[in-house]
């Protein structure tokens, strides 16, 4: 029988991104899977669009009532609630570093039986993710990083104003493209951006937005690890215009500018987009804002500087600007590992998934664990393993 899969429509506000898209959902159907793709007034692809393809359209939430051996396939946690939860699920649930609240969203999955495969942490032979949307991120930033300095030139004294995701790339490259022009001849030069985790996948989207959008080759600095291995702070950062960050930060490190840095002479610096934004870890090493912006307020000014001012974008949702291609992106990336579903029990990429699962569950107290304890009960009486 063929496997079954569901794809939820996503509940959190504003998501407009989808784990699947007509384009990996044809896919799946043609390797034999079936696809029912709940209908959704939120997600970036049209209810149609998925049924052109040939998948089936669910009413919005039906997953619930979804036979139990269908997979429930979305994108973002699914809507607080407290039922046990008898289904496998692939996504993210954000439930496995102890977030607040993650015991909550954890045992919702063994005290029905069901299962979560963590999109989070699918990893290939190597230990890379096995799909992630930092390319986006990363390409949104810098877009917004452009447009908040040219707005600074152009609009002395004004915040940049709300953003909201764009219908595709070319439209956000149209706007940030005609903002660097407006802002290049006020400046009557192009701005200078540097670019740290420049080879990663955040980073890449980054110094391809830059390109893509005009930024001369040589105004763009791309530094990753050789370039900041002296540790900081770093005057080069202060004499860019734009500083764009984009490291995957794993271990304490010096801060790349602070207060000494910022007081300097040469200070050009004008906007920072924290791309990484580790806003509450104690060695975010951008040290210079404690709370996330968003599309609405896309900028905060750091206090004390104003000529020239300084503005810091730490949005931790930078992809659902371009909810199209990030979608894409991320899905094509999720494919192959979505085609082994139905050899699960056999799949490495699955088996190691389930084997976190239970390890995390694991790590539950007891009296949350319900049924997966209660199994985990029996194989020890039946083969006396404690
Ligand atoms: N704001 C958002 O919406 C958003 C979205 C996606 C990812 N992110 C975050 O962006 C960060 C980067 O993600 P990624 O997928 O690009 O990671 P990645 O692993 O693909 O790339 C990180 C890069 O940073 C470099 N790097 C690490 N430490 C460095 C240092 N001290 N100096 C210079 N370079 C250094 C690495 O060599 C690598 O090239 C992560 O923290 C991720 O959570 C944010």
């Amino acid at each position: 029988m063929a496997t079954t899969l569901h794809l939820r429509s996503e509940s959190k506000a504003l998501e407009h991104r989808s784990a699947l898209t007509p384009t990996t959902t044809k896919a799946l159907l043609d390797a034999g899977y079936k696809v029912n793709v709940e209908r959704s007034p939120e997600r970036i692809f049209e209810d149609s669009e998925f049924e052109e393809v040939g998948a089936t359209l669910v009413p919005e939430g039906s997953w619930k009532d979804a036979p139990t051996d269908n997979i429930i396939v979305g994108l973002k946690e699914l809507p607080e609630d407290k039922f046990a939860l008898k289904h496998t699920h692939v996504q993210f649930a954000h439930c496995y570093k102890q977030q607040g609240g993650w015991q909550d969203v954890l045992s919702r999955f063994p005290q029905g039986g069901g299962t979560l495969l963590d999109l989070e942490f699918l990893t290939d032979d190597v230990g890379r993710r096995v799909a992630a949307f930092g390319y986006h991120a990363g390409y949104a930033g810098a877009a917004l990083a452009i447009e908040a300095w040219s707005h600074q030139l152009t609009h002395p004294g004004e915040k940049l104003p709300g953003v909201s995701s764009y219908a595709n790339q070319d439209l956000l490259l149209k706007d940030v493209r005609s903002a660097l022009e407006s802002g290049s001849k006020k400046a009557d030069r192009h701005p200078r951006v540097l670019v740290i985790g420049a080879l990663g996948r955040c980073g890449r989207g980054a110094v391809d937005l830059c390109t893509q959008a005009g930024v001369p080759d040589e105004n763009i600095l791309k530094w990753d690890l050789p370039e900041t291995k002296k540790g900081g702070p770093f005057s080069e950062i202060v004499e860019s215009d734009i500083f764009v960050n984009c490291i995957y930060l794993s271990d304490p490190i010096p801060p790349f500018l602070n207060e000494e840095s910022l007081s300097s002479e040469k200070r050009k610096l004008s906007v920072v987009c924290d791309v990484s934004c580790d806003t509450t870890n104690p060695h975010n090493p951008v040290p210079i804002y404690t709370e996330n912006s968003t599309f609405d307020k896309p900028t905060l000014p750091v206090k004390g500087y104003d000529d020239p001012p300084l503005s810091v974008i730490s949005i931790d949702h930078l992809p659902s600007l371009l909810p199209r291609e990030a979608s894409e992106a991320f899905s094509q990336a999720l494919l192959p590992s979505l085609l082994e579903l139905k050899d699960r029990k056999t799949s490495r990429v699955w088996q190691q998934a389930e084997g976190l699962f239970s390890e995390k569950v694991g790590t539950l107290p007891e009296t949350l664990r319900g049924a997966w304890q209660s199994a985990a009960d029996t194989v020890k009486s039946v083969t006396g393993t404690a």
